[in-house]
């Protein structure tokens, strides 16, 4: 039977060493023993960006990027769309099990008696200038709620873990239409705790005088299945930052500021803007081929395709397309489908995309459907947020209870100047041009 290990020789020396295979995985760490010579630190891997790396074991989201495959403790993202809600999704992403009758009431429950905040967070938020991003507002709102929950320093105990989650997910609806009401210049609402999680948020966001917000349900159904879409992702930036910031034991309020923040860049969360903004651009079908020409050229990207992980079609996407129509039938169609959908035909018969495995992801229909909603672009990232919240405590929790994990510090690969004297100051020689403009360069 064919041995589970890896040999390798290092030609510097001629040796062979045998190292262990587990999961189709070797570990980083016994590549040290591979030396030239006694003193040698040993052999490490270079992985910028740690595009093949795992930084963990984990039990909460599996994506099988060729395949086209995510599911949340293995239940297939298909059928949670189709079936669950996000709240009972994030009862699944949390506790690893789907819960009876009783266990999703009491967790609605648990969620939604951590829905207000307190006061002074509101005096907070005034503070912001008024046409502060609400991601901004998001990332200094939820970093202080650990002022307010300083038992949330207690990592360790299962019981302030559990609580700092419901408080987190029960909140952050609350922030985000802070954050909202803000920037439009417009009275906080607060919580409505007989409406639906989703719904709540709705009201907390759109309510003007009436007495009682009533969600029109299939926007409120919309929003809901854009969270249930949005809850994991496994180790991407943000879930990383959640881990590496959690792990020097730091309360899950700063951990959670840290992971916003990675959701707020461009390249993470604000995805789905570009894709609104380049269709926008485009502004009508019979333009398309003239954006395909650059884009081929290696001039401009095209924005809500391609993905690191998935190199098949983003089935959270597939999902998306779906639902925009339905959403369209309230709100009436957004003009930029016709592009998207133009696009993507076009795109997927191209062999410059289809050999490169290029395909949309969630991001292409995803701002579509937030924009016919009445969203503005700049909350775009922080719907993402919203949601994610449940796998980013999902995953903290995991990790700290991870007796392999320890408090997260690559190594480096140093390729700067050697030892040397420091000069005073006086007998420092003169730069030439071409190193003072290095040195701007930096
Ligand atoms: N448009 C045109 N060409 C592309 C695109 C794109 N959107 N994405 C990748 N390519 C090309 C690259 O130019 C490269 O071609 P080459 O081999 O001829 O050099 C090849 O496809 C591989 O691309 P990489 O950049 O190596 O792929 P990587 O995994 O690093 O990037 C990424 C993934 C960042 C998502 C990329 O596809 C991209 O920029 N897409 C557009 C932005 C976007 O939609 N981001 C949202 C991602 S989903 C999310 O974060 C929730």
């Amino acid at each position: 039977m064919a041995k589970n290990t890896l040999t390798i020789t290092d030609n510097r020396t001629g040796k062979q060493y045998e190292l262990p295979i587990e999961n189709d995985t070797i570990r980083a760490g016994d590549l040290r023993q591979i030396k030239v010579s006694a003193d040698d630190f040993g052999m490490m891997t270079y992985d910028p960006a740690f595009t093949n790396t795992a930084s963990c074991k984990s039990k909460i989201t599996f994506i099988d990027g060729d395949r086209g495959i995510l599911r949340y403790r293995g239940y297939p993202i298909e059928e949670l769309a189709e079936h669950s809600n996000y709240l009972e999704t994030a009862y699944l992403v949390v506790k690893g099990e789907l819960p009876d009758r009783k266990r999703l009431q009491m967790w609605e429950h648990n969620v939604k008696v951590h829905t207000m905040v307190h006061e002074n967070i509101k005096k907070f938020m005034e503070g912001f200038r008024y046409d502060a991003h609400p991601m901004g507002m998001l990332v200094g709102t939820i970093g202080a709620l650990s002022t307010f929950y300083p038992d949330a320093a207690n990592i360790h105990d299962l019981e302030s873990r559990r609580l700092q989650t419901r408080r987190l997910i029960g909140k952050l609806p609350t922030l985000a239409a802070f954050a909202y009401r803000q920037s439009r210049g417009l009275p906080y609402i607060y919580p409505d705790n007989d409406l639906s999680y989703t719904g709540n948020f709705l009201s907390m966001l759109f309510r003007m005088t009436e007495l009682k917000y009533k969600p029109n349900p299939v926007l409120e159904r919309a929003l809901d299945l854009l969270f249930i879409l949005h809850a994991d992702h496994e180790q991407n930036c943000s879930t990383n930052a959640m881990r590496s910031v959690g792990s020097s034991q730091v309360d899950p309020y700063s951990a959670t500021a840290a992971a916003v923040a990675a959701l707020y860049g461009p390249l993470h969360g604000g995805a789905n803007e570009a894709v609104v903004r380049m269709l926008t651009e485009i502004g009508s079908v019979d333009r398309i081929p003239e954006l395909i020409k650059k884009v081929k050229a290696g001039e401009r990207r095209l924005m809500g395709f391609g993905h690191r992980v998935y190199k098949n079609y983003d089935p959270r996407a597939k999902i998306l397309k779906k639902a925009a129509y339905e959403v369209f039938e309230v709100t009436g169609a957004n003009p930029l489908i016709e592009i998207a959908l133009e696009l993507e035909r076009i795109a997927l018969q191209d062999d410059y995309f289809v050999s490169r495995k290029l395909y949309p992801n969630v991001d292409f229909y995803s701002g579509i459907i937030y924009q016919a909603m009445g969203f503005p672009t700049a909350m775009f990232p922080v719907l993402f947020a919203i949601p994610r919240t449940s796998g980013w405590m999902s995953q903290w929790a995991e990790m700290v209870r991870d007796e392999e994990q320890k408090i997260a510090r690559p190594r480096q690969v140093y390729i700067g100047e050697g030892p040397r004297s420091y000069i005073p100051i006086e007998k420092r020689p003169v730069p030439t041009m071409r190193e003072e403009a290095v040195a701007e360069e930096i």
